[in-house]
């Protein structure tokens, strides 16, 4: 299988220019909504912009359709996709019955970044849920995400919008760098606002069970469903074999550059930091460094290349991948990162920089 994904696939995939269109990501325009929806209908790939990343669609009740994909992202068929909806009617088409806890969560979350674990129904093809019994279901609440489902007429399944095991897409251009000459069509409407994948829950589980932190916090999935488990801790994984959280690779989001991720109070993280720049420019190397915006008077005069990702959590959220992309396109050799509060979308946040350091942590004491 993976043979047949890397080669006649793959080179079928890559004979295709790739137009990039602005599209307003409040109102979005009908004429280029009904362009990308008509690609979709002819079993064609669209990327588009979603709340959380920008995603790579295909008809998701469309087997060779979804079979583009994993050729576009070189992605193994034993990680499988989220299909998006613009309206919970359209959950029969995916789901055998939604459950009550299903509903609450729709009804308090959705449209937004959160994936329900649920048991697929029979028109959903096996590529969609590597073989899974059970479908992941998403209603998006980006303008165009939604007005792009309602006008093809079926669900889009999307994965994030990159090569697999790269930094997810928070702009078309990153987008664009990642699948040029892959896809037909890129709709660009700006950069995410949310900025990390939704949160990924298994509602199949004999207890609703985080599988993948994001935009929804385990603090307000609590608020519907308060016996919600959290992810369970994460362990190295880089076997590409069916899992039951697949995406829990560790490496899953890494940028090129080897990356390092600091534990400990922000003065002790700071200095650690500091001094590691200053050891590593001695043997030559050029040092990225990913902080926080009170961070920024200490690499000031470092030499280090800085990028600040903000103060608040959702800033932080919102330009981490970003980050990653502009430190690994300057250079840098490695790439250090401080850690951040686990709280809210901090639980989502401290997921991505484990997964982009390799689960490689430098712990400083206080
Ligand atoms: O925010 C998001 O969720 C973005 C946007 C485009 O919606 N999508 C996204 O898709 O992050 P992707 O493919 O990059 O990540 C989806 C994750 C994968 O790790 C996949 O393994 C997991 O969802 N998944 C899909 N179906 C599953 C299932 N039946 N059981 C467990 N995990 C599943
Ligand atoms: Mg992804």
């Amino acid at each position: 299988m993976l043979d047949l994904w890397r080669g006649r696939w793959y080179k079928r995939a890559m004979q295709r220019e790739t137009e990039i269109i602005q599209i307003n990501a409040i109102e979005p325009e009908p004429a280029i909504i009904e362009r990308a929806a008509r690609l979709l209908c002819a079993g064609e790939m669209v990327v588009f912009p979603t709340e959380t990343v920008y995603g790579l669609g295909a008809n998701a009740l469309d087997a060779r359709a979804s079979e583009r994909i994993f050729a576009a992202k070189e992605r193994p068929f034993s990680d499988p996709l989220i299909s998006h909806i613009a309206d919970e009617s359209e959950l029969e088409l995916l789901v055998g019955e939604a459950s009550e806890a299903a509903q609450k969560l729709a009804h308090a979350f959705w449209p937004g970044p959160l994936t329900l674990i649920l048991p697929a129904g029979p028109r959903v093809p096996g590529l969609i849920t590597a073989g899974l019994p059970s479908v992941a279901v998403r209603m998006p609440r980006h303008p165009v995400a939604l007005a792009l489902i309602r006008a093809a007429g079926f669900p889009i399944a999307a994965p994030s919008a990159n090569r697999f095991m790269h930094v997810s897409p928070t702009t078309a251009q990153h987008a664009y760098t990642d699948l040029r000459g892959r896809v037909p069509l890129i709709l660009d409407g700006g950069p995410c606002a949310v900025g990390v994948e939704s949160t990924i829950l298994d509602l199949c589980a004999a207890v609703p069970t985080i599988l993948r932190p994001g935009g929804i916090s385990l603090e307000e999935l609590r608020s519907v469903l308060p016996e919600t488990r959290p992810p369970a801790p994460r362990k190295a994984r880089f076997e590409h074999e069916a899992q039951k959280a697949p995406g829990q690779m560790l490496i899953h989001y890494a940028p090129a550059t080897p990356a390092f991720l600091f534990e400990g109070t922000p003065a002790a993280m700071r200095a650690a930091m500091l001094a590691e720049v200053v050891r590593r420019q001695q043997q030559g190397e050029r040092v990225g460094v990913l902080v926080a915006d009170e961070d920024i008077a200490t690499f000031h005069e470092s030499g280090a290349c800085v990028y600040s990702l903000g103060s608040t959590p959702e800033q932080i959220a919102t330009r981490l991948f970003a980050g990653l992309r502009v430190l690994e396109e300057s250079g840098a050799q490695i790439i250090l990162c401080r850690n951040f509060e686990e709280r809210g979308l901090g639980m989502a946040i401290r997921d991505r920089l484990l997964k982009a350091t390799g689960g490689r942590v430098i712990r400083v004491d206080g």
